[in-house]
């Protein structure tokens, strides 16, 4: 392997979790592996370097990568800014020009971790449910958009589209992901109301026919959410848009306790990846050497996985993070007594201990 890894720190706390990721990196570096890195701004940290949230050279950057890591972006600093200059939207961008259009989700509960689920224990224990969320499509990036005025008044205008090729690639990456797991999927819409969404269930349906061992289910997204906390076991691989996707994917991290354990990928149709934890950029601890960063080592770990082809690599850095989770360590957000505290760049050196 001779891998270039683009590495976006982002806002907020985005630099401390990704700085322990590179820490693995650095480990396995070490033993030989053959990566390179390089750093660039985005979200506030691109505005305040180049007045752009995705500035040209990081773009540039992310597209001549194997992979990207990003951190989090946004910060209290950017919410006056006009939309088009705000962190968020560099992720946008960075996302519809890397064509990163099939988004994953996983939320694994770690058994430890129970007790810090919302929920009692023995709804969550064991769980293990992937989301699919499309990320290039939907009202996310549907035109006409704006404010405009219509009759007298100011109205605002968003648009929920989606071809049926974009439906079909994504659903093709569900069904090819179910295979590898417990082959049932579960695509998520509302068709009972929305046009998009019937179109979204029978171009799901005719893809169902190339995949004849994965069972098929539809399920309405307010059930959906409904099913999430009432019995979440109960999923195996979740399809669905991108805006319920956003949505129920920060339900779904809740369950398994923290969404600082949380990692995701996000994938074009050549295996190429953007890699970040889904949790936000946490402005109030950012700075203050508290945040959990095991959601960016797994994303990390999903990287080796999906875009460096190196899956042994992969379970050695889920492998250190659960022997962390078992051996007791935890950062603010998942403690419970007994357990011991640490810092992130603690949380840091610990996974590398482990390696
Ligand atoms: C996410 C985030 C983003 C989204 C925001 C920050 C634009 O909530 O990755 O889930 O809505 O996609
Ligand atoms: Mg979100």
């Amino acid at each position: 392997m001779n891998a270039k890894i683009a590495i976006l720190p982002g806002d907020g706390i985005g630099p401390e979790i990704v700085a322990q990721a590179v820490k693995v990196l650095d480990a396995l570096r070490r033993e030989g592996l053959k990566i390179e890195t390089e750093t660039a701004p985005i979200g506030g940290a691109g505005y305040d370097a180049a007045g752009d949230p995705l500035p040209e050279a990081t773009l540039r950057l992310a597209e001549a990568a194997d992979a990207v890591l990003l951190g989090a972006v946004g910060g209290p600093q950017y919410d006056t800014l006009p939309r088009e200059l705000r962190p968020e939207r560099g992720l946008l961008r960075i996302r519809k020009e890397l064509n990163l259009f099939a988004n994953l989700r996983p939320a694994l509960l770690y058994p430890e971790l129970a007790a810090a689920s919302t929920l009692k224990p023995e709804v969550v224990a064991g769980l293990d449910l992937m989301i699919v969320r499309e990320l290039t499509g939907d009202v996310y990036f549907g035109a006409p958009r704006g404010i405009e005025t219509r009759a007298g008044e100011r109205v605002g205008v968003n648009t929920m589209l989606y071809s049926e090729g974009e439906i079909r690639r994504v659903a093709r990456v569900a069904f090819d992901i179910a295979m590898k797991r417990g082959r049932r999927l579960c695509s998520v819409d509302k068709a009972n109301v929305l046009e998009c969404s019937e179109l979204w269930r029978t171009v799901v349906t005719e893809v169902a026919r190339d995949y004849p061992q994965v069972e098929l289910t539809h399920m309405y997204v307010d059930n959906a959410a409904m099913q999430l906390v009432r019995a979440p076991k109960q999923f195996d691989v979740i399809l669905t848009g991108n805006l319920f996707g956003d949505i129920l994917s920060d339900e779904a991290a809740m369950l398994s306790g923290s969404i600082g354990m949380l990692p995701s990928a996000s994938l074009d149709a050549h295996g190429k990846g953007l890699y970040e934890p889904i949790h936000g950029s946490a402005p109030d601890i950012a700075g203050q050497d508290k945040a959990n960063p095991l959601a960016t080592v797994l994303s990390l770990a999903m990287m080796f996985r999906y875009s460096l082809d190196d899956a042994e690599t992969a379970g050695r850095i889920e492998a250190a993070v659960r022997k962390v989770i078992a051996a007791g360590y935890r950062t603010g957000d998942i403690y419970s007594p007994g357990c011991r505290l640490v810092s992130c760049s603690a949380m840091g050196d610990a996974v590398v201990a482990a390696l």
